[in-house]
């Protein structure tokens, strides 16, 4: 065995469109900082995406772009999207979400891991009165490469009666049961509770999911397993998100429901996001789009990039310490009234991309 030489830890950096560079840079730069302080060698590849990489090669994901990213140890995603692409049909590899598509289903990254939590710091700025956000700590776990977005047929078609377009929802016990299981498996770490969200009343697929649910949970008796409408839930999650632990769910219903989850922790710009297959490697990026309202301004709120290079560090690199670290840096600055203009109370100063990042970097001590 040779001991003293580390080898370094190699990840891929897929910036994206949008303000997606704006934020992962801010990421990267606190990665390595953070990194650095455990003893972590980093090495950073970084590749186009999305529009950039339609732009420069016309496909919004190279073949060679995702075999780099299958032999890496993490990566780290900004956004992709824009209106300079809006015109291409759904289909296309001219799209810039087709690429982030590929990706998701091309590394079988079928567990897509959304905490939210409220800052302390935020309770009072959030868009919900303060008891009702305060300790608010849940983790919604998405099935991610199957539903609506993958299913086939999709398509648009003419008809006498002028265009039609159908979107295909399929999903096999399989899938329901992986997504299920590693949902329970994280609820047994937590605070032991699990509610699944379907719409069971009028999908077929949310039946299945259902009873695929409902059997995985006799094997995790410690958990307390319910299941709510999705209608019902997205409600409830504005009336009692205090009452949420874990919450897994389909594709769509959990795009959905942790955009609304977003406004409790304060911002779209707040919440982060990991990736996870059957093995380490993982994908983590800000649960935001790419914004081109506020691309090129420096104004964007790194805080959800950066939070996704802590999961990054607990997921992929099982670095807790570093992670942690990272985390607490961000609730200091919170802590300290720093804010950008996303989370900013009316009239109050608000701070760039760039300052709120070296602030965090200062606080990593
Ligand atoms: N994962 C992804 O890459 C992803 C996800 C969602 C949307 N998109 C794409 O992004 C583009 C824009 O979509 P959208 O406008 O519906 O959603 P969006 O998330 O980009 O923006 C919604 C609103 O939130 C604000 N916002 C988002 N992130 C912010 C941040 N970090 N700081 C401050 N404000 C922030 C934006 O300014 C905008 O007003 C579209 O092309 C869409 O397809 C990409």
């Amino acid at each position: 065995m040779i001991v003293g030489i580390t080898t370094a830890v190699r990840i891929v950096v897929l910036p994206g469109d949008g303000i997606g560079p704006e934020v992962t840079e801010a990421a990267r730069r606190v990665l390595d900082v953070a990194a650095g302080r455990v003893g972590l060698r980093l090495d950073f590849v970084e590749e186009l995406v999305g529009g950039a990489s339609v732009d420069a090669f016309g496909v919004a994901l190279r073949p060679q772009t995702l075999r780099l990213c299958k032999t890496a140890d993490a990566i780290l995603f900004g956004a992709v999207g824009g209106p300079k692409w809006d015109d291409a049909s759904p289909q296309s590899t001219l799209r810039p979400g087709s690429g982030l598509l590929a990706l998701r289903k091309g590394l079988e990254l079928f567990a897509n891991l959304r905490p939210v939590r409220v800052d302390p710091a935020m309770v009072a700025t959030s868009a919900l009165r303060p008891e009702r956000v305060k300790d608010v700590d849940l983790l919604v776990v998405r099935e991610l490469t199957g539903g609506l977005y993958f299913s086939k047929p999709k398509r648009r078609y003419s008809t006498p009666r002028g265009d039609a377009a159908v979107d295909t929802m399929r999903y096999s016990t399989p899938e329901i049961e992986r997504v299920a299981v590693r949902a329970f498996e994280l609820a047994r770490r937590r605070r032991q509770r699990l509610c699944s969200v379907d719409k069971a009343n009028m999908l077929e697929t949310s039946r299945l999911w259902r009873s695929v649910v409902s059997r995985v949970a006799e094997r995790y008796p410690d958990v307390a397993c319910s299941h709510m409408l999705v209608d019902a839930f997205a409600m409830d999650l504005l009336r009692r998100p205090q009452a949420y632990d874990v919450v897994v769910t389909e594709n769509l219903f959990g795009d959905i429901v942790t955009d609304e989850a977003s406004m409790l922790a304060g911002s779209l710009g707040m919440l982060p996001s990991a990736s996870l297959g059957g093995g380490t490697l993982g994908l983590y990026e800000p649960i935001h789009g790419s914004a081109p309202d506020i691309a090129g301004k420096g104004i964007a709120n790194p805080i959800g990039a950066i939070l996704s290079a802590a999961l990054l560090l607990r997921w992929s690199l099982n670095r807790e310490d570093a992670a942690q670290v990272i985390e607490q840096a961000v609730s200091r600055v919170l802590a300290d009234g720093l804010r950008t203009a996303d989370i900013a109370p009316d009239g109050q100063p608000a701070v760039g991309t760039t300052a709120m990042t070296d602030a965090v970097i200062e606080a990593l001590g």
